[in-house]
Parts: C-alpha cells; sequence; structure tokens
C-alpha cells in the first residue's frame, strides 16, 4: 500500500472547514458496521462517546469484509483529511504504520492497563514499533456454519459435524426443493468458506503452513486439492442468484428458512439476534465441518490516526479507553455475535453460541489449534491476501481445476 501526497482537494478543504467549525470534541469513525446487527452493535459505541460528552461523526461505509471502507479511507488520508479512527486490522496495521500516518495511544493503554488485560498475541498486533496505535474491538471467530434446524427437520437432515454428513444434509435440502447452502458471490465471502474448508479437510497445521506460512509444498499439495474439490462441490449448492449477494441477505435466506445453512463468521450471529432469534431454538451456530477443534480468529480494532488539535487528541484517547471498557466490551459483542477481547468481563449476558466461542477459544489457544483468517486480513500481508482472494473468487466463478487452482495459489502467495 502506498500512498501518494495529494494537493489539497475539495473534500479536504471542506473538512476542514467543518472541522474548524465544531466547537465540541469530536471523533470521526470510519467503519464499515452497516447491516442490522453491526449498525446495533456501532450504535452503542456512539451512545458511549456521546455520554462522555464526546459527538459521534460516523464515516460509515458499506461493504462487507472492508474493501469498498478501505477505498474511502486510502482517499481521505491521501486527501490531508484522515478520520480520528479506523476500521483497520492484523497486519494491516503495520502497512498504516509504515505509512507514518498512526497516532502513539501509548497513554490510553497505560491508563487502561491494557498490557495487563490482554494477551500478547492481541497487543502485538496493536503496536507498530513498540507503541501502541490501536485498540482492539472484539474477537470473531469465522470457522462457523448457521443451520436453521426447521429447515433440516423439513428435509430430513441433521445437523452435520464433518463433510460426509454436511453433504448428506445439503442432499436432503435441495431435493426439499430449498437452497442447501446460503451464500452471496463476493471474493471475501469466497474466501470465508475456502478457509474453513482448507481447515476442515487439512487441520490446523495445515492450515498454519499453507495460509499462514504460505509454505509452497504444502499450497500445491493433494490436501489442497482436496480442499479445492471439496470447494467445488460446495458451489453446486449454491443458487443462481449468489451473484455479488451480500453476506447479510444471504444470512437473511437462512433466517427466512429459504436455505439451510451458510458458512459465515460469528457477524452473522448478530443478524440472527438482531432479529430476534434464539440460538439453539430458531438457528444452530455449528463449528463448520470438520473444524470442531480449532477457531480461525478475526480481531476487529480501531486504528488511531494523527489528529492536530489537544481536544482532538484528547477524545481519541477517551474513545481508545471506552473501546478496552468492560461496558462497551460487553454491550457491543452482544450484538455484533462475537466475544469480548479483554480480561474481566461478565459472561452471564451471553448467549451459548458466544460461551462455546470463550471456551474453544481458551482451549484452541493452549493446544496450538487457533489460526488466524486469511479472508478476514489477519494472516498475510494486503498485497499477498488481495492475490490470493483472486484465485479462490476465479475458483468460484469459473470451471478452473482444483490442481490449477492450488498452482495459482501458490503463485498468488508470492506477491509483493
Ligand atoms: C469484520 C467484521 C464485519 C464483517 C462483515 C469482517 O471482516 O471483521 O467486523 O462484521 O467483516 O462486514
Amino acid at each position: 500500500m502506498k500512498l501518494q501526497p495529494l494537493a489539497l482537494s475539495a473534500v479536504a478543504f471542506a473538512a476542514a472547514i467543518a472541522s474548524a467549525a465544531h466547537a465540541a470534541p469530536q471523533v470521526e469513525v470510519l467503519h464499515y458496521w452497516t447491516s442490522g446487527g453491526e449498525a446495533k452493535s456501532a450504535a452503542e459505541l456512539k451512545k458511549i462517546m456521546e455520554s462522555k460528552g464526546v459527538a459521534w461523526k460516523d464515516f460509515a461505509v458499506a461493504g462487507g469484509g472492508g474493501e469498498n471502507a478501505m477505498t474511502a479511507l486510502k482517499a481521505r488520508v491521501m486527501a490531508g483529511s484522515a478520520p480520528t479512527a479506523a476500521q483497520i486490522k492484523g497486519p494491516s496495521i503495520q502497512e498504516w504504520g509504515q505509512e507514518g500516518t498512526l497516532a502513539n495511544i501509548d497513554a490510553a493503554a497505560t491508563e487502561g492497563k491494557w498490557e495487563t488485560l490482554l494477551p500478547p498475541v492481541v497487543t502485538n498486533v496493536m503496536k507498530y514499533k513498540g507503541h501502541f496505535v490501536a485498540v482492539p474491538v472484539n474477537v470473531h471467530r469465522v470457522n462457523w456454519l448457521y443451520v436453521n434446524p426447521a429447515v433440516l427437520a423439513k428435509a430430513g437432515a441433521k445437523a452435520p459435524t464433518n463433510f460426509a454428513e454436511f453433504f448428506d444434509a445439503a442432499d436432503k435440502i435441495k431435493k426439499a426443493g430449498l437452497v442447501a447452502v446460503a451464500h452471496g458471490g463476493q471474493p471475501w465471502q469466497d474466501a470465508t468458506v475456502f478457509e474453513s474448508v482448507v481447515l476442515g479437510v487439512g487441520g490446523a497445521d495445515f492450515y498454519k503452513k499453507s495460509l499462514v506460512q504460505l509454505d509452497q509444498a504444502s499450497l500445491t499439495s493433494p490436501t489442497m486439492i482436496k480442499a479445492f474439490e471439496t470447494l467445488a462441490r460446495i458451489k453446486t449448492y449454491i443458487d443462481k442468484d449468489a451473484a455479488g449477494r451480500d453476506w447479510n441477505l444471504a444470512t437473511a435466506m437462512v433466517i427466512n428458512g429459504k436455505a439451510g445453512m451458510q458458512f459465515m463468521g460469528d457477524w452473522a450471529k448478530g443478524e440472527f439476534t438482531a432479529a430476534g432469534k434464539v440460538p439453539g431454538k430458531d438457528f444452530l451456530c455449528l463449528a463448520a465441518p470438520g473444524t470442531d477443534k480449532a477457531f480461525t480468529f478475526n480481531i476487529d480494532s480501531l486504528a488511531m490516526f494523527k489528529v492536530k488539535s489537544a481536544d482532538d487528541q484528547k477524545a481519541q484517547l477517551t474513545l481508545a479507553n471506552a473501546v478496552m471498557s468492560p461496558e462497551f466490551q460487553e454491550v457491543f459483542n452482544l450484538n455484533k455475535g462475537s466475544i469480548p477481547v479483554r480480561a474481566g468481563v461478565s459472561r452471564t449476558k451471553f448467549d451459548s453460541c458466544a460461551t462455546r466461542s470463550m471456551d474453544d477459544l481458551a482451549a484452541t489457544s493452549k493446544g496450538n489449534a487457533l489460526v488466524p483468517s486469511l479472508a478476514h486480513g489477519m494472516a498475510v500481508d494486503s498485497a499477498k491476501a488481495g492475490a490470493i482472494q483472486d484465485v479462490i473468487a476465479k475458483f468460484m466463478n469459473s470451471n478452473m481445476t482444483p490442481q490449477a487452482a492450488a498452482q495459482a495459489l501458490a503463485k498468488a502467495a508470492k506477491t509483493m
């Protein structure tokens, strides 16, 4: 990611006037939390900031997975009018750090005792050159399969735990005249399914070797070819209108009983919850087939940009501390489908899917089966992730063979 300096544009000029005009301290936050469940979650942060006397300027850019948001962010930063904070995560935080645009928020981390409340795997990602530049929001688990049990019952199918059972259920749902797999044909959604398939087919060690370490032999191995074969079979259970469909509309198909199952991270649970649905009764959160003993993590975070006035800097630190507060971590994650990232938040209000996620996170981090999500920017830098995502999307939208896909994947992994 390279940013070119630009002459002060009309956008920056307007933003400069707007910021000069605001009297109360304000934070402008770029995010892509625009679906029903996501918007409810973001509204909670706005409420907390307003209760602290800080005005909230929403910079929401629709588009699951955040690609549109990142494009909007780059334009604003290049125009010299970065927001206070932006939803940036994983290795991308380092990339923005290298651009020299991020603010040092060590003061908030010290005040909030972040080092004692967060594991080092998290704090390391939030720091650039030893200083905090971002605050973690939550932990999402990506390797879930959301299932409508009424659809299973109608089709005479049972909840799947492995791929054999998954395809058996999918066949039965299809026979019953319903969509077996709810999906939206967008590259990040394709990659979300793909990584769960790799984890289910190859296990956590294989996932790490291939999708994190990008080991060439693993990327072209028979196991990877098997993962693509499995993905090719999954394709046959997706309806013909999937192209371009947003993830939350795919989730709505499961909620409404039009479809049986969806591979998606637990932001999808936020949609079920927002629709008043109850886990275990109206929907099931199952580990994606064969991934019961593993956990693919996706940690949302807000990276902080350099702001000029002392008031805005103060407001920025207030935002950082608010995000780490137990109050925010509880209410945000109850709505978002994720779990708190910090220690010391009561689990009593969380549902069975969330408490399972908490337990599995603890168990997998001890047992080496905790893996970073490739599709959600946790595993590799953005250039490599983009090239890999393109290969997966091409595979989903063509007759590319699994062998050719594995070769293309290995090539993409060499992208600089
Ligand atoms: C983000 C989530 C978001 C999801 C859908 C993920 O990459 O981490 O916060 O809800 O994309 O947009």
